[in-house]
């Protein structure tokens, strides 16, 4: 289910990013990706569930000419505010509104969890990826604190959380498959760092892997 369409989840959704601990959160996660990334050539790039574009312009920045796709009018107006230097559209990842084989990497950060059906948004990013196009995916970990206490919660209750072992079976047509885990949040919600002694999984997990020819 899409909370995202909501104009009041849209509106407050950038100032979780402007809090200290949101500021850390995005800073881990990129982090993450800046390693991955390493791999990938900085062409083309689609990015599905673009949202208000908080990692259209960290892609931008890392060399990637970027496409933003979104479902949600209210998220990509406020996209749209910031003044990117990227096409974006709105259109939904299950119908992507492009040639087969047209793009070389697509990403997706935290959007999967969002949708009605996962499988059927990843045979799009499949027909759509060139042959040896590379996938760029930002998950929340059904594993972490966040992921096994959601249910009461108005932007995570009703979303589709996925464990490092099913990310892996649903990208089966993907080879070369990287993971990279962050963002550990304690039981109460503070941010633990890798010498803390109360082991919790991971909540962020970045993922790039390559279609197979
Ligand atoms: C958690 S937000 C993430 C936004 C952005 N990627 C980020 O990390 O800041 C999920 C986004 O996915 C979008 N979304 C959900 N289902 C979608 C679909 N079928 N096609 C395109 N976008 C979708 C929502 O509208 C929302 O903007």
């Amino acid at each position: 289910m899409n909370v995202f369409l909501k104009k009041e989840i849209a509106s407050n959704y950038d100032l979780y990013y402007q809090t200290e601990i949101g500021k850390k959160v995005s800073q881990i996660e990129e982090n993450l990706f800046n390693d991955l990334l390493i791999d990938v050539p900085k062409t083309e790039m689609l990015e599905l569930g673009c949202g208000t574009g908080q990692w259209t312009e960290y892609f931008i920045n890392q060399g990637f000419k970027l496409t933003g796709i979104d479902v949600s009018e209210e998220m990509l107006k406020i996209a749209q505010t910031k003044n990117l230097n990227a096409d974006i559209l709105k259109a939904d990842s299950s119908h992507i509104p492009f040639d087969d084989n047209s793009f070389s990497a697509i990403s997706s950060i935290t959007m999967l969890e969002f949708v009605e059906d996962q499988d059927r948004v990843l045979q799009e990013i499949h027909r759509v990826l060139k042959p040896n196009g590379w996938i760029i995916l930002g998950f929340l970990n059904a594993n972490s604190e966040l992921g096994k206490n959601k249910e009461n919660d108005e932007v995570f209750g009703k979303a589709s959380f996925l464990n490092p072992e099913k990310i892996n079976q649903k990208l089966h047509a993907f080879n070369k498959l990287k993971m990279k885990y962050g963002v550990y949040f304690s039981p109460t919600f503070e941010i633990l760092d890798g010498n803390s002694e109360i082991k919790v999984e991971p909540t962020f997990i970045a993922v790039i892997a390559q279609k197979k020819i």
